[in-house]
């Protein structure tokens, strides 16, 4: 089965360790690999490397093959001249690895999250392999808070592997992501699988301004194209989805306190990443490649990287994205 990989994403949420030209999936968050090579080393367990492809942008496509050379992966590297958010990567991603009317399977993964649990992960992928002969599958996962960042799916009538989609909200409000969480509904994890011919054919129906302007070159194409992700674009619309729900633990470790969740604790509840020597100090979050002594502190979360140190509350972790923003006006 082929694979494309979608890694053109800049995120700050995790400033400072990542950054506008070095977003959180090339960062080794969690271990000494990355997001990004972990999604291919998952992408591994059904694809080979010659059926795996990675779109990204220009400015990021050194940075990924010193990636997959590091894992040993050589696989196609498809840069966008511009970033126009999912739908067009990954219209353009099905162009160059599929012929039309030779429909191949497709997985469609995002680089920017965390998945343990492998033998239930390759499980799910099967699972979705045999509906993906006539939908477009996504994947479940059972949502933890009533989170507005991510896309909500209500499961409808079962077919054996997985269920109907009866609706697909992207990014809901607060009061409405309630709801959603009350009544039973999934959280989207981002991936997707499906036959080429029928997203082709879904493309064409539901945002066909994407599909005429990869009639033209690559760069009047990206000229043309809209801005629209792949769940505005198609999924909210189409009648033809289904999903499968991943019972894998999944994050997609969007700012500290989601990173913070998934590392191992120490004694006092801190986790570290680099030496630390800790007097009366609680469930910190602390990164560094020199060593941090911390005293009678709690909840905090502290990161140190050669320009710059973050010293925040872990409770409003959240709020460092506004920080990058600052940086970034000032110049
Ligand atoms: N090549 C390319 N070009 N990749 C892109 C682009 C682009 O213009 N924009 C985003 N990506 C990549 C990101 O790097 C990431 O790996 C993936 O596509 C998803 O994009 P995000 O920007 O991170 O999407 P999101 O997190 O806001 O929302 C999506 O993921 C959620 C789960 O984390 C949606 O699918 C939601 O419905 C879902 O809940
Ligand atoms: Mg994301």
């Amino acid at each position: 089965m082929k694979t494309l990989i979608l890694a053109g994403g800049s995120g700050t949420r995790l400033f400072p360790l990542s950054r506008e030209r070095y977003s959180k999936q090339f960062i080794p968050l969690v271990d000494d690999e990355s997001l990004f090579q972990k999604t291919v080393k998952r992408a591994l367990l059904f694809s080979s490397p010659q059926e795996i492809a990675i779109v990204t942008n220009t400015d990021q496509t050194f940075l990924i093959r010193d990636q997959l050379a590091e894992i040993g992966c050589d696989c196609l590297v498809l840069a966008e001249p511009a970033g126009r958010n999912t739908l067009p990567a990954v219209y353009y991603g099905i162009r160059e690895i599929s012929d039309p009317g030779d429909p191949a399977t497709v997985a469609v993964l995002p680089s920017d999250h965390l998945i343990s649990a492998e033998s239930e992960y390759k499980t799910c992928i099967r699972r979705a392999e045999r509906l993906a002969t006539d939908r477009l599958v996504a994947f479940g996962v059972r949502p933890t808070s009533p989170h507005t960042g991510y896309g909500y799916i209500r499961p409808g009538r079962d077919i054996g592997d997985g269920y109907l989609v009866d609706a697909f909200v992207e990014k809901p409000d607060a009061e409405t992501a309630e709801r959603y969480v009350a009544d039973g509904y999934l959280w989207n994890s981002g991936m997707f699988l499906f036959e080429t011919d029928l997203f082709c054919a879904e493309c064409e129906r539901h945002a066909p301004e994407v599909c005429q302007a990869f009639e033209q070159s690559l760069d009047a194409a990206y000229g043309q194209t809209p801005s629209v992700s792949i769940d505005y674009g198609i999924m909210e619309k189409t009648d033809r989805a289904a999903v499968v729900p991943l019972a894998a633990d999944w994050s997609d470790l969007g700012n500290f306190d989601a990173l913070y969740a998934v590392l191992p604790k120490n004694g006092g509840g801190n986790a570290v990443r680099g030496e630390h020597i800790g007097l009366d100090s609680q469930n910190n979050l602390i990164i560094s490649d020199r060593l941090v002594a911390t005293v009678g502190v709690r909840d905090l979360v502290v990161i140190e990287t050669k320009d710059a140190v973050l010293v925040a509350s872990r409770s409003k972790a959240q709020r460092v994205g506004e920080v990058a923003k600052m940086l970034k006006e000032q110049g």
